[in-house]
Parts: C-alpha cells; sequence; structure tokens
C-alpha cells in the first residue's frame, strides 16, 4: 500500500519504479528492442604512449557480418565537447596519437556482438610506441599547478601567515596522507543505442543527465540540439562516471556508418577501467598547528594527483579543508603530475572523499597529541562563519550531528587509550570523523500537464541513476499540486522533457525538486485562478523552473555529518572487521526517509569498502590499471558490511532551495575511510596514513 495522504515530503515511501526493476520490465538503454540492430566494438590502444602506425584489416573484413570500421583515417571531424567545456578526452579518433593505454583508436561495426568483438580481436595493429611516464610521486619535478579545480574555484588558497603559525605551535602535526585511484563500476556497465536517420539522431544512453548528453552531440556533430532525442529512462548507477564519456560519441559514429539501422554498444567491465574515469589517486600533505587547550592555529594540506596528457582533470581534494575548521592561518595547494594514463574523473564526492579521508585523520592525530577527545576537539574548532568565504553559513550542524552520534554510539571519552580493549585474539577499537559536502544547484525547467481531472503529469528531463529521483520527485509533485501521490504521473529521462540539470553534485532533488515546486505553484496559480478550477479543452499544460538557488552567494552551503565506527583487528592475521558503523547527517530536508537512509548508507558501505578494500592498482611500466576487473578489483560485499545504523536530524535551512533539501547523494562516503583508520588505531595503536588498510600494513606491528 502506498501512502496516500500529505505531506509526502519525508514519508518512507517504496520505489515506485521497484517492481519494474525487480521484474525486468524497466528498460535499460542496451535493451530496447530493435529491427535490424547492429552492433559496436569499440578497440583500445595496447600502448601507453606514441601513435597508431596502421591498421591492417584484411582478416576483420573476411568475418562474416562485418560491416565496418571507424579509424582515425576515416572517422568524421567532431568539434570538442565536455560537460565542463571542451575535453581532449572526447575527441575520439580524431588523430593518430595515444595518450594511454586503453584509449579507443577504433569501432568496428557487424551484424552481431560476436562477430564484431572477433573482428576487432583480428585487426592487426602497428604503434610507434614510446616508454610511458605513468609512475605518481610527490617528489616529481615536474608537478604543474593547474590554477583553477574548476570555474571560479582556485587551486591554491592562503590565509595568514601559515608557516610561522605551523612554526611556532605548541602541537604540530606534519604527516603524508596516500589514496590510491579508485573506479566506479557501477552496476550497469556505459551503454549507448543511437540511431541516425535522415534528419535526426535518437540516443538511448546510461547516464547522469540526457540534456547533457544531448548538448555534446549535438556540438560534436554540428546538429541542431532539436534534432537529437536522448533518452535515459532508467540508469544502473553513475557515481559521477556517467557525465559524458567518449564511447557515446563512438556509437554516434558508428551509426552514421549504417544509417538507418540502430547501433548499440555496451562497454565490458574491463574497458570501463580505461574510459570512463576514475578517482585520481592522492598524495596529500597535512600540517596542522594547535595551541595545547587543543584550538588549531594552521591548517597547511597540500596535494599531489594525476591526471592524463590530454586532458586536466583536477580532483578539488582539498576544498573541504578550506570551510571545516576554524584555524586563523590556512593553505591550500593543489599540483598535478600529467602522465601518460586513463583521464580521471568525478568519483562520489570527488575532493571531499580523498580528502577528508587526509584531514580526518589529521585532526584525530592532533586531537590525540593535544591530549583531548577528537569529538571535543572538533567542537572546540567549530567556526561561527565559513573560514573560506566569510559568510553565514546557511545552517551547520556538524557539533549537534557530533554529540548526538556520541550518545547513539555510546562513545567512551574516557578509554581513548589505543590498544587497550581486547577480547581474545582480537584488538577493538571506535572512531570518529566527520562528513561534509557542499550544496549545489543546476538550472532546472519542469512543466505539469494535466488533460483529464485528478491525473496530472509532471514532465522534467531529470534522471533517476538509482537514488529514487522516480519516487521523491513524485512526491514533491504530489505537495506542491495539492493532490494524492496516485494522481502523479512523473515522465523523466527524456530531452524532449523540459530541460534539466544532471544527476550529479547531490544536486538533482533540489535543483529539479525546485522547478516542479515553480511549475505546481504556476499551474496553480493558473487553474483555480484565471480558469476558476476548469480544465480546458485539450487540458492546461504549465512551465516553471529555477536557474539558481534565491540565496547563492549570500549563505556558506554544506551538509554535514558525523561517522562513527567499531572496528575489530585480528593480532595473527591484521584482519579488519568493521560490526557496527553510525552515520549522524545534517542535510535538510529529508524528502523520503527510506530512499535517503539508502543512499547514506551505500555511501557509508562504499566508504567502508574504499577503506578496507578497494585500490586500482597501476604498472608504471604499461600504463595500465591492471586490476581491471570485479575479481581483482575488490569491493565490500554484505559479509564485509556489520550493522550500519544512519540517523539525521531534523534540520530546516530556509535558504539553501525552495525544497529545503541539501544533497545526500555523495555526503555518506565522505569521512567513512578516517572513521574506519581512527578506530583502527584505537585498537591497535597503529596508524595507517595510506588506504587500503589491508592486513600487510598492520601486521608487522601487531602485538604477537
Ligand atoms: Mo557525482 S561524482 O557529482 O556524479
Amino acid at each position: 500500500m502506498i501512502q496516500t495522504t500529505r505531506p509526502m515530503i519525508g514519508a518512507p515511501i517504496s520505489r515506485l519504479d521497484g517492481t519494474k526493476k525487480v521484474t525486468g520490465s524497466a528498460t535499460y538503454a542496451f535493451e530496447y528492442q530493435f529491427e535490424n540492430v547492429v552492433y559496436a566494438f569499440p578497440v583500445q590502444s595496447t600502448i601507453a604512449k606514441g601513435r597508431v602506425v596502421s591498421i591492417d584489416a584484411t582478416k576483420a573484413r573476411a568475418v562474416s557480418g562485418f560491416l565496418g570500421l571507424i579509424t582515425h583515417e576515416n572517422a568524421p571531424k567532431i568539434a570538442p565537447v565536455g560537460l565542463l567545456g571542451p575535453n581532449n578526452d572526447m575527441a575520439v579518433l580524431q588523430s593518430d596519437r595515444v595518450a594511454y593505454r586503453g584509449q579507443f583508436i577504433a569501432v568496428v561495426v557487424a551484424e552481431t556482438l560476436e562477430n564484431a568483438r572477433r573482428a576487432a580481436e583480428l585487426l592487426a595493429i602497428q604503434y610507434e610506441a614510446l616508454p610511458p611516464d605513468a609512475e605518481l610521486r610527490g617528489d616529481r619535478t615536474d608537478l604543474v599547478n593547474p590554477q583553477m579545480l574548476m570555474p571560479g574555484m582556485p587551486a591554491d588558497t592562503e590565509h595568514g601567515n601559515v608557516e610561522a603559525a605551523l612554526s611556532s605551535s605548541p602541537i604540530q602535526l606534519d604527516q603524508t596522507y596516500t589514496t590510491p585511484a579508485y573506479h566506479h563500476n557501477a552496476m550497469e556497465p556505459h551503454a549507448t543505442l543511437a540511431i541516425w536517420t535522415d534528419d535526426s539522431l535518437t540516443v538511448y544512453d546510461s547516464n547522469q543527465g540526457p540534456h547533457a548528453v544531448q548538448y555534446m552531440a549535438a556540438t560534436a556533430f554540428n546538429l541542431p540540439p532539436e534534432r537529437v532525442r536522448v533518452i535515459s529512462s532508467f540508469v544502473g548507477g553513475g557515481f559521477g562516471s556517467k557525465g559524458g564519456n567518449p564511447h557515446f560519441l563512438l556509437t554516434i559514429m558508428a551509426a552514421q556508418l549504417v544509417k538507418g539501422r540502430p547501433v548499440k554498444m555496451a562497454l565490458t567491465r574491463q574497458q570501463m577501467f580505461a574510459v570512463t574515469g576514475y578517482r585520481t589517486p592522492t598524495i596529500q600533505h597535512l600540517r596542522l598547528g594547535a595551541e595545547q587547550d587543543g584550538r588549531l592555529i594552521a591548517i597547511s594540506h597540500e596535494v599531489v594527483e594525476q591526471t592524463g596528457t590530454i586532458h586536466d582533470f583536477v580532483e578539488p581534494t582539498a576544498t573541504a579543508t578550506r570551510m571545516m575548521y576554524a584555524a586563523p592561518h590556512r593553505r591550500t595547494a593543489h599540483r598535478l603530475a600529467r602522465l601518460d594514463v586513463p583521464i580521471p574523473s568525478w568519483m562520489r564526492a570527488p575532493g571531499e572523499c580523498p580528502g577528508m579521508f587526509a584531514l580526518e585523520s589529521a585532526i584525530d592525530e592532533t586531537a590525540e597529541a593535544c591530549g583531548i577527545d577528537p569529538i571535543e576537539f572538533r567542537i572546540k574548532n567549530d567556526p561561527e562563519v565559513d573560514p573560506e568565504s566569510g559568510l553565514p553559513f546557511s545552517s551547520r550542524n556538524l557539533v549537534a550531528c557530533l554529540r548526538q552520534g556520541a550518545e547513539a554510539f555510546g562513545w567512551q571519552q574516557h578509554s581513548r587509550q589505543p590498544g587497550a580493549w581486547r577480547e581474545g585474539r582480537w584488538l577493538i577499537g571506535t572512531g570518529v570523523a566527520a562528513s561534509t559536502f557542499p550544496v549545489v544547484f543546476f538550472p532546472s525547467t519542469a512543466s505539469i500537464r494535466a488533460e483529464r481531472a485528478h491525473h496530472y503529469r509532471v514532465l522534467i528531463g531529470a534522471t533517476d541513476i538509482g537514488t529514487g529521483a522516480w519516487t521523491a520527485l513524485a512526491q514533491i509533485a504530489a505537495d506542491a499540486l495539492e493532490v494524492p501521490l496516485e494522481q502523479i504521473q512523473l515522465e523523466i529521462g527524456d530531452t524532449n522533457l523540459p530541460m534539466a540539470g544532471i544527476a550529479g553534485g547531490s544536486a538533482g532533488t533540489a535543483s529539479w525538486g525546485s522547478a516542479i515546486m515553480d511549475a505546481a505553484q504556476k499551474f496553480r496559480a493558473k487553474l483555480y485562478g484565471e480558469l476558476g478550477g476548469e480544465l480546458p479543452e485539450g487540458g492546461l499544460e504549465v512551465r516553471g523552473g529555477m536557474e539558481r538557488s534565491p540565496y547563492a552567494g549570500q549563505y556558506s552551503m554544506h551538509s554535514f555529518g558525523a561517522q562513527f565506527a567499531e572496528v575489530r583487528v585480528h593480532m595473527d592475521t591484521g584482519e579488519i572487521r568493521v560490526p557496527r558503523m553510525l552515520g549522524v547527517f545534517a542535510a535538510g530536508r529529508i524528502i523520503n526517509a527510506k530512499t535517503a537512509r539508502s543512499q547514506f548508507l551505500g555511501g557509508m558501505t562504499m566508504g567502508l569498502s574504499m577503506a578496507l578494500h578497494e585500490q586500482s592498482v597501476m604498472d608504471p611500466r604499461f600504463g595500465e590499471y591492471v586490476n581491471h576487473d570485479l575479481a581483482e578489483y575488490h569491493i565490500a560485499t554484505n559479509a564485509d558490511v556489520g550493522t550500519v545504523d544512519i540517523q539525521w536530524i531534523d534540520e530546516v535551512d530556509p535558504y539553501i532551495n525552495p525544497v529545503g533539501a541539501k544533497g545526500i547523494g555523495e555526503i555518506g562516503i565522505v569521512g567513512t575511510a578516517a572513521t574506519i583508520a581512527n578506530a583502527v588505531y584505537h585498537a591497535t595503536g597503529i596508524r595507517v596514513r595510506d588506504l587500503p588498510l589491508s592486513p600487510d600494513k598492520l601486521l608487522a606491528s601487531l602485538p604477537r
């Protein structure tokens, strides 16, 4: 039974698309059925640096069902595109240059997937290969200053006199923390189905924003956007990896080659490790200075990370450090190594996730050096206003999260002695860390359409990447229209619907919901004002939207959280078990208590996985991520996850956006790894500053 009484917002409604998903009737991009469909299989470079000299397709052409081959020699010229401006990684097949191992160098089209793959394998490719430079080290002398992390966000910041303040601080911490590369591994591999007819292009695609893909496709192929339709009804996970990748352009090229026939491409799991982005490894130098009483005097956070040679992707790793704590002297800096490696990209909480591992570990170490409980240490350094911008926070409830969490978790202030708590051969410890994520907003529009009484179509080009948007947006619409949920028919995932922002930056629900609320308000004003409550013949459609948060620039807008973990470390094997975790979040209004819990839980689980298992291993001799499948890239399974308790604060923030939601898709992963590392330190007295927390890093130092 679904609840039908208002308010719908906040109610724990089960996913309205759940039945479709579990019965297999939710159609994903690759699953659309067409007559005459053909398949495209991409070909990836087996060298990391150099150029393609020749591609001999004699044997490939002999494969039955072979339809065509596109290489840099016959590919159409395409204009540079990217989600945030031109990205040379998207200039697929535009030159003979190879910039990383796994880069697309050709695509084969054939009648069946098997034949396309077989023909691709039979290509005889000659390269001119150069030795790759693929090793990230902090001491490289060729690091570059990217200047900007994103438009409007400088790479470096400096306030006060950091060096002097650090060297005169009574308590000083100077440590380096490192995180490996990570790959998203969304459950649904990237897939595109493209149909190029005489005057239009239709693309079924697994992505985080159909309008963004429409814009990129139209720009690349020099088509008017209205001649490109992108449909993305269901998407099996994105995590930042589906914001536009070269494979969809490759599929469109193939569709152009076999005009009129639908072309399908699905990347294999192994292919995804080079061409759909990943989180850069980081080397983070943290220096903290504090008074003996625990007040922070100075924070310096200097980051080295990697990108490829054809596009500067900059992970904004130290940005959370700019606004977390109240030290008067602060510095952040980002430096890039441009390597012969695949191009990194956004991955769930880009920046905050690796950055807060380092900062929240360093805070734990500094609190201990001051002899202060880590919760009290954070409370003592909680700023009155945003230290970076000087703006007031629209709301900041980190302290409330820490206090509520301490109470609920049973935080023991008086037994912080590391290594003291044992049960048999298990060492037990608890840890805490903070979470944060900025409140982001993307311009969006929506329409409300009614053709008959008690039936409201809510039209918006949003996309549900697994977050629960199908349900949450229907709830927002029901309340905004003041009608029961079952009178709402939500339509999303199609560029024929009103333009909406991407499912990214944890901004979807707030941005799309604000557009829906505006459209609903205008719809009601028209229907019950001008029209006196009577639907006209042919129905009524009213459009609304929102460009930006009304208070943007006046307040510093962030969500916060506190995470707790209990760990057990086995003295003989070094294995780490995490029997329980707790996350308490302050993220504004919670739209759906059930799907929201899933988002927090999923984020924390991904954070646990990062802490204990995940790492993409680069072989610098080949420029390749060698553990490029789910047999060797280890992700936490159910057996690795204990009890995870999720709570939130009833936070009312009138400034962020009309929905009142801050965004919950990313904050859950932020701080989890530090929480677990801090707990492992408490259990063992061993401080691991290099993720993952694998047994080898503990074994030599564990008590015998
Ligand atoms: Mo997210 S990494 O903004 O999709």
